[in-house]
């Protein structure tokens, strides 16, 4: 378990980095006096109210008030993790970050790192290789007869590992690569003791990255009817499939612009789009979407186009996709399905149909509510009793799914209209949300786990949680250590909404909290990003409930009850015993 990272280093990292530098590559700044200011990337606007100071390396929006240290500006425009933050900027000055009680450098991050510029070397390679290989001819043949243009194939940086069993093996070890660090980027297998070979061979490589456009593996299709037809690499520490997304870096702008994200299935079915202007598509690597790739993608639009094939795998990924995204939608978000024809893909829609012809397949994608009412009132008959109960059934479990809101609201009229019963009748049906049982939270063993600590991370670590804690003064005289200044960081973030992490942890520094406040803040609690709302609303309807039994407790010791007190009780020990 990795110790805390000194204070020091934090404050050195800070004073050798220079923000305008970090900001000006993501966000183009002009000059303008001593300042430099540009349109803010956290609001829309016309004109520009950010403003970077380079003497005092903060930055600051005059219309939105975001602000903050360079740290403050990574976490909230990169969605990086404080230690993310530090860990890149030490990156970039080619420090290593070291934690406090570790003699040794800290190994395990250097590696990540090594493994980014090896996996970097590699997509060199292959580019190269599919330009100067003396086979390479068959690899663009193949390109070519799939209907790709040099350009494209260049835009999306495709390779081509040739064939032969060490070709990138023996590239990467005459750099003085070792073979443990091309196996944990997933580029060579071992086959015994001290033999390796390429993973990749005979394959058209299409590289895989990061939302910070750097390489983290590759999708590697054979180029004629070999086995497996697509070999991905392995999850490796910087390549986890069920969060990233293939052609997400490229398409961010364009996702933005078009107002809309489209995912579909294959690589070739990205790129195949992009050639022909569309180029807010991403695709799934190989697996079924996962909630946290959908969160990801939430980030940067409101609306989410599925597009599967129509054959019957297509519409289980569809339904797959559907059960997935259910608890994601909130007022605002939008997601639909469109079903190609039997046998097609998005590639050969567009190749066939061009760029208009597809988008008017997409204007007619299915919306979401549609999709499932669709489904459900299928399976069932509803023009009989017992058909339309099971439609209900069928019905609960999903909706369980979606977030109290005006969604679920709508949603369920719908439900209790197609089965012809009236909403309070279905209301007594179904269980209250909360009631869904909760994953455990696993002790990092950095930090002992308590619901107070718990709570001040998650809070520390996503400012913006607070807005969820509602009224928290009520919890005032609740006995448990820590729970004044849990209030108090709930109360200051709701009053701050735009707070980041950094400048909730300034606010402490130089008092007793600080130093208890940061180990929070790099606590890993191993809570993945899609939980963490849920995580919080559980500490904090524990810690209602902890109020609650407290004062029955106190209640109940005493002797005598005034008729207020009485009843008081009664309302505690019901709502206890409702739980
Ligand atoms: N896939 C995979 N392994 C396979 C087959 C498929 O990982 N053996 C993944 C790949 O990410 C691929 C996606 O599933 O891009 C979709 O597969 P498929 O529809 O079969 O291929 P296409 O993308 O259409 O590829 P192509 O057009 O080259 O046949
Ligand atoms: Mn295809």
């Amino acid at each position: 378990m990795p110790g805390r990272i000194p204070q020091s280093f934090v404050d050195d990292l800070i004073t050798r980095t220079d923000i305008v530098d970090i900001i000006d590559s993501r966000v183009p700044l002009k000059k303008a006096g001593s300042e430099y200011k540009a349109c803010c990337p956290f609001h829309d606007e016309k004109t520009p109210s950010f403003t970077v100071s380079p003497t005092k390396q903060f930055y600051h929006c005059f219309g939105c008030s975001a602000h903050g240290t360079v740290i403050g500006f990574l976490m909230e425009f990169e969605h990086m993790e404080f230690v993310e933050a530090v860990e890149y900027l030490a990156s970039r000055l080619g420090l290593e970050v070291p934690r406090e009680g570790e003699s040794a450098p800290a190994k395990k991050k250097t590696e990540t790192a090594d493994i980014f510029t090896v996996l970097d070397e590699s997509a060199s390679y292959y580019q190269q290789q599919l330009r100067h290989h003396s086979q390479a001819n068959e690899a663009i043949d193949y390109l070519k007869q799939r209907g790709l243009t040099g350009e494209i194939s260049a835009h999306f940086g495709l390779g081509y590992a040739p064939p032969g069993w060490d070709n990138l093996l023996r590239h990467l070890t005459n750099k003085k690569y070792q073979h443990n660090l091309l196996l944990q980027a997933g580029l060579i297998t071992r086959k015994s003791e001290n033999r390796h070979y390429d993973r990749f061979r005979n394959r058209i490589m299409f590289p895989i990255q990061n939302h910070r456009g750097q390489v983290i593996g590759f999708g590697g299709r054979a180029l004629g009817d070999e086995e497996p037809k697509y070999l991905n690499s392995p999850e490796t520490p910087v390549f986890h499939k069920g969060s990233e997304l293939y052609g997400l870096y490229r398409a961010r702008p364009h996702i933005k612009e078009a107002g809309k994200a489209l995912v579909v299935e294959g690589y070739m079915d990205v790129v195949a789009l992009s050639q022909f202007e569309l180029n807010n598509s991403v695709a799934t690597l190989g697996t079924a979407t996962t909630r946290t790739q959908l969160e990801r993608l939430f980030r940067h639009t409101d609306e989410v186009v599925f597009c599967f094939d129509g054959d019957r795998a297509g519409r289980e990924a569809a339904w797959r996709a559907l059960e997935t995204a259910l608890p994601c939608l909130r007022e605002g978000r939008q997601i639909s399905f469109l079903f190609l024809p039997q046998g097609e893909d998005p590639d050969s829609v567009v190749r066939a149909e061009g760029k208009t012809g597809f988008e008017a397949k997409l204007a007619n994608a299915v919306p979401l509510p549609d999709y499932l009412l669709q489904q459900l009132s299928a399976s069932s008959d509803l023009s009989r009793i017992d058909g339309r109960a099971r439609f209900i059934e069928l019905a609960k479990p999903m909706l369980q799914k979606v977030p109290d809101g005006a969604f679920r609201e709508l949603m369920l009229n719908r439900v209790a209209q197609l089965a012809q019963i009236d909403r309070e009748t279905l209301n007594r049906t179904l269980p209250s949300p909360e009631s869904v049982p909760k994953k455990p939270i696993i002790d990092s063993g950095l930090v002992r786990k308590s619901l107070v600590r718990l709570g001040l991370s998650l809070l520390i670590q996503r400012p913006h949680l607070a807005k969820k804690a509602g009224d928290v003064s009520e919890l005032q005289h609740l006995e448990l250590p820590g729970i004044q200044l849990f209030i108090e960081i709930t109360q200051l973030a709701q009053q701050h909404p735009d707070m980041t992490s950094a400048a909730l942890l300034e606010r402490y520094r130089g008092t007793e909290y600080h130093k208890h406040l940061e180990k929070l803040a790099v606590w890993d609690h191993m809570i993945t990003t899609e939980d963490l709302d849920q995580e919080f609303d559980a500490v904090m309807r524990q810690l209602k409930e902890r109020w609650m039994s407290q004062q029955a407790t106190q209640l109940l010791h005493k002797t005598h009850l005034s008729e207020s007190e009485k009843s008081k009780l009664r309302e505690l020990l019901q709502n206890r015993r409702s739980k």
